[in-house]
């Protein structure tokens, strides 16, 4: 299957996924078919697929792992965004905007209940591997984003922390997807595991993507309130490097809004773009992304499997690291 097809497989399969919900209670379910059908780029179940065709011309043992996944990411979103105290996702109200916390948190549950309902569907004789992956997965995403949360409040973080929590609460999802595509289709061990490593050093770069493009991204396009991480004191990249890089008025200037906290939010933004744009850190940002991002590719040039289905692979990497949203 090449690109398009799985995308036009990866639709139809969300599409019948969201009709088969319940219609009552419409307060759990409503915010369910609203996640699904508000046009995420649906990169983690892309990702299952186009890893099982690597090994496989048969991929449909992979479907339920992408499914899965794809589900797990929107429970993840509708709980992030409880969290981040953000008010606009994919260009809409977020879920506890639209309808509220309480709803946010209960249709989250129970996305995360259907994902494992949908992988459960897997296979037998793989299915004990996906789920071991899957919940290790999904317990090392609750640590990073516990860590995320644990870092606005603290003013001491090093780079070297920054980068394990975006490990843990964005690439290992990106990880697992590669790892679970090649596991579903059988393929030998140490293949998935090298996807694997290519899928966790991308989603490094991945999310060093999502926290300039916070800063510096078309709010159109990114569909997500400018500027969030700096109202919540996000330890990113980008503050971090400021931080190391700032003279002593900027250093003071930079804590004097972490201590504002959401106040001024607007006035906020702006000031530590300022220094962010006087500093430079964007281009020490990219430039860490794409170290991370060429790990990865070494990683994935490594894997035994037909070179031109690599390269197409390697084409879509390419566009999630230059994507504007
Ligand atoms: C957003 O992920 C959360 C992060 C890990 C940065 P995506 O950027 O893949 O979100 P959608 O599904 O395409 O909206
Ligand atoms: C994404 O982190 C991590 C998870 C949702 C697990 P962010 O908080 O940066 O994601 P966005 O920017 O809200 O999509
Ligand atoms: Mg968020
Ligand atoms: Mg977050
Ligand atoms: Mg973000």
């Amino acid at each position: 299957m090449n690109a398009k097809e799985i995308h036009r497989l990866l639709d139809k399969t969300f599409a019948e996924i969201i009709a088969s919900f319940p219609a009552a209670p419409s307060n759990l379910y409503d915010p369910l078919r609203y996640a699904l059908s508000s046009g995420g780029k649906r990169l983690r179940p892309f990702l299952v697929m186009s890893s099982a065709g690597l090994f496989s011309e048969n991929i449909s043992p992979a479907v339920p792992s992408a499914i899965a996944v794809e589900l797990f990411h929107n429970f993840t979103l509708l709980h992030d965004d409880i969290m981040d105290n953000a008010s606009l996702r994919r260009g809409n109200p977020s879920v506890h905007v639209k309808w509220n916390t309480n709803i946010a948190i209960l249709s989250g549950d129970a996305l995360y209940t259907e994902a494992f309902r949908q992988l459960g569907r897997s296979p037998e004789n793989v299915l004990k591997e996906l789920t071991e992956i899957f919940s290790a997965t999904s317990l090392h995403v609750c640590e990073g984003q516990q860590m995320d949360m644990d870092f606005e409040k603290k003013n001491n973080i090093s780079i070297a922390e920054y980068l394990r929590m975006i490990e843990l609460k964005t690439a290992v999802l990106l990880a697992a997807c590669l790892e679970m595509g090649a596991v579903a289709v059988g393929a030998e061990k140490k293949e998935a595991e090298k996807l694997s490593g290519f899928g966790k050093h991308m989603g490094i770069a991945f999310q060093l993507k999502d926290d300039i493009l916070d800063v510096y991204g078309h709010s159109e396009k990114f569909g997500k309130q400018p500027g969030g991480d700096i109202v919540s004191n996000k330890k990113t990249f980008l503050l971090l490097k400021a931080y190391e890089l700032a003279n002593r008025y900027q250093k003071e200037e930079l804590q004097n809004w972490t201590q504002a906290g959401a106040k001024h939010a607007e006035e906020k933004v702006i000031a530590i773009k300022n220094i962010f744009d006087s500093l430079e850190v964007r281009r020490h940002a990219e430039k860490e992304m794409r170290a991370h991002y060429e790990k990865g590719i070494v990683t994935l040039e490594s894997v035994k499997a037909d070179k031109e289905k690599i390269t197409a692979l390697r084409k879509f990497a390419d566009d999630l690291m230059n994507r504007e949203y």
